[in-house]
């Protein structure tokens, strides 16, 4: 099986307002792809013009690069996997996967092959004979899949398939379909509201706000690199503090204000002057003893410690009242923190990012370290 390619070109569509709004966007053959964003952003809509049960305002859809505006949805070779599963009630197991291979004239012994491949690749071979209402939400949803697998579709759109189940089979199942996804080499545009679903399973995805598509990327380049504001908070993986960006330079980095402290930085929209968010991830803080010189350092407090395990959250007040998280190692090289203590935190230029102006362009990433897991 051979993943099929979607080109999306200034798609659009409107209800009242703008659903989706001139997204462009090309998903490789065979590629897990992602669409990130909040309720109402225009992901279900985005699948469904995919899918052929809506019709575009403007803008086109390409599948393997031939036009399918005037292709019937059934006649897409796309399958979907909904939210909330759809099975037949009062069909089993078996004949709920079964149902889209009937309609096409197969003879019994074919259908009763794929159906058993089917359901074997999602480990559900030994509850064929089950009705949807005897099956856990998570055997439901692996029916769902393998009813959309079994017609064999280039591509496959799943809406928040996982969103109804717990946390823990949400985990489990998260590394089984990204799993079965190299496997069966389809194609996976995959829609949720859950940064950490997409950033664990996509090979790159797209972060989508109001109708319009804010950046695409890697999982990494999204985490580390994120373009704006939006996707920074979004992704919840990172400090953002309002800055006064006062000039460019010297060489490839700004000076900015925070408060009355002035601090270099050295990452994200450098041409950027004026009032911007600045972003450094909670791991990059460095906690100092009070009273520690040189640049890029502001005085602050501890306000609380978080005892997470591993590692420890520091919640900060720095001098200008602005808050900041820290994340320090419990490895024992770090000194005993309290409520209540004075600080310095070094702020590195390196670690600095700031996100001035809408959806900059960024540089290409050079530092290394983490990913969300
Ligand atoms: N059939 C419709 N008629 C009118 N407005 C619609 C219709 N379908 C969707 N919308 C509107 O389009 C916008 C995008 O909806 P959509 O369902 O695509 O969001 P979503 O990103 O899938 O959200 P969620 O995460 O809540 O599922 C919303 O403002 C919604 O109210
Ligand atoms: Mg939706």
């Amino acid at each position: 099986m051979a993943g099929g390619r979607i080109e999306l070109v200034a798609l659009t569509k409107r209800f009242a307002e703008a659903a989706v709004d001139e997204i462009d966007l090309d998903v490789a053959s065979g590629e897990f792809f992602a669409l990130l964003g909040p309720s109402g952003c225009g992901k279900t809509t985005t699948l469904r013009l995919i899918a052929g049960f809506e019709q575009p305002t403007s803008g086109k859809i390409l599948l393997d690069g031939a036009d399918v505006s005037s292709v019937p949805p059934h006649k897409r070779n796309v399958n979907t996997v909904f939210q909330n599963y759809a099975l037949f009630p009062f069909l089993s197991a078996f004949d709920n996967v079964a149902f889209g291979l009937r309609q096409r004239n197969l003879s019994k012994g074919d259908i009763q092959g794929k159906v058993h491949a089917a359901l074997d690749l999602v480990n559900m071979a030994s509850y064929a004979k089950r009705r949807p209402g005897l099956l856990s939400g998570g055997q439901q949803q692996r029916i769902a899949l393998a009813r959309a697998l079994v017609l064999n579709p280039a591509v496959l759109l799943l809406d928040e398939p996982l969103g109804a189940l717990d946390a823990k089979l949400r985990r489990s199942l998260k590394v089984e379909l990204k799993a079965l996804q190299e496997r069966v080499g389809i194609t996976f545009l995959y829609v949720t509201h859950d940064q950490e679903e997409a950033l664990t399973m996509s090979d790159r995805l797209a972060v989508m706000n109001a109708g319009r598509i804010v950046q695409i990327g890697t999982p990494r380049e999204v985490y580390e690199e994120p373009a704006d504001a939006y996707v920074a908070d979004f992704l919840g993986v990172s400090n953002l503090m309002e800055v006064e960006v006062t000039e460019r330079g010297p060489g490839s980095c700004c000076q900015l204000r925070l408060g009355e402290t002035r601090l270099t930085a050295e990452r994200g929209n450098l041409d950027y002057v004026g009032t911007a968010h600045v972003a450094i991830r909670p791991e990059r803080v460095r906690i100092e003893p009070h009273g520690s010189d040189g640049p890029n350092r502001v005085p602050g407090m501890v306000e609380r410690l978080v005892f997470l395990g591993a590692a420890t959250q520091v919640m900060l007040r720095l001098g200008p009242g602005v808050p900041l998280q820290a994340l320090i190692q419990n490895d024992g090289d770090h000194p005993a923190l309290a409520q209540g203590t004075p600080v310095h935190v070094y702020l590195a230029p390196d670690a600095l990012r700031v996100l001035g102006g809408s959806a900059a362009a960024l540089p290409v990433a050079e530092e290394g370290p983490l990913v969300a897991t």
